[in-house]
């Protein structure tokens, strides 16, 4: 019997709360610098699976509640996630270890807390409110196999999903 996807998603976002923890402990230990790049780049990996992730097997159900016709919750969740990818996109591109580096991944933090704390009460709880448990965890199962499949970003490229066009594509 797979896990509930709702909760798997609250334990990814655990995860990352961790991850971004440690990485603000390794910031100030320049001896640790390899060590900060790995975990940057591990989690930044994470991110993307968990959002694409999503995108795939969490959203379409969520854009397409009837009480949500327009899609809000779910335009919103995508246009954050975007957020999460340009983010990482900078600090891909930055010299680790420098302040530039440092500056990309405290946004990648910022626009992930966002997220996270809007996404647990404005799309898991309506969606555990309107959603067996059974079906919940049908979406988990997907959920894990997509994670599993695309493990360390494996297949996925860190692209804009573009809010809008990813409505119109799961909702039509
Ligand atoms: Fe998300």
């Amino acid at each position: 019997m797979s896990a509930d996807i709702t909760e798997m998603i609250l334990d990814d976002h655990d995860w990352f709360r961790r991850r971004f923890l440690l990485l603000a402990e390794l910031r100030d230990d320049a001896d640790r610098l390899d060590e900060a790049g790995k975990v940057w780049d591990e989690l930044a990996r994470h991110l993307e699976v968990h959002a694409s992730a999503e995108e795939e097997h969490f959203y379409p159900s969520m854009a397409r509640r009837a009480d949500d016709e327009e899609a809000s919750a779910t335009e919103d969740a995508v246009g954050d996630h975007d957020d999460i990818r340009a983010a990482a996109r900078k600090a891909f591109d930055q010299e680790v270890g420098s302040e530039d580096w440092w500056s990309a991944i405290d946004e990648c933090d910022h626009a992930n807390n966002h997220h996270m704390s809007e996404e647990e009460s404005d799309d898991l709880a309506p969606f555990r409110r309107v959603t067996s448990l059974a079906f919940r965890q049908e979406l988990g199962a997907k959920f894990e196999q997509f994670k599993s499949e695309h493990a360390g970003a494996r297949g996925l490229d860190f692209s804009d999903k573009d809010p809008d066009a990813y409505v119109e594509a799961v909702t039509e």
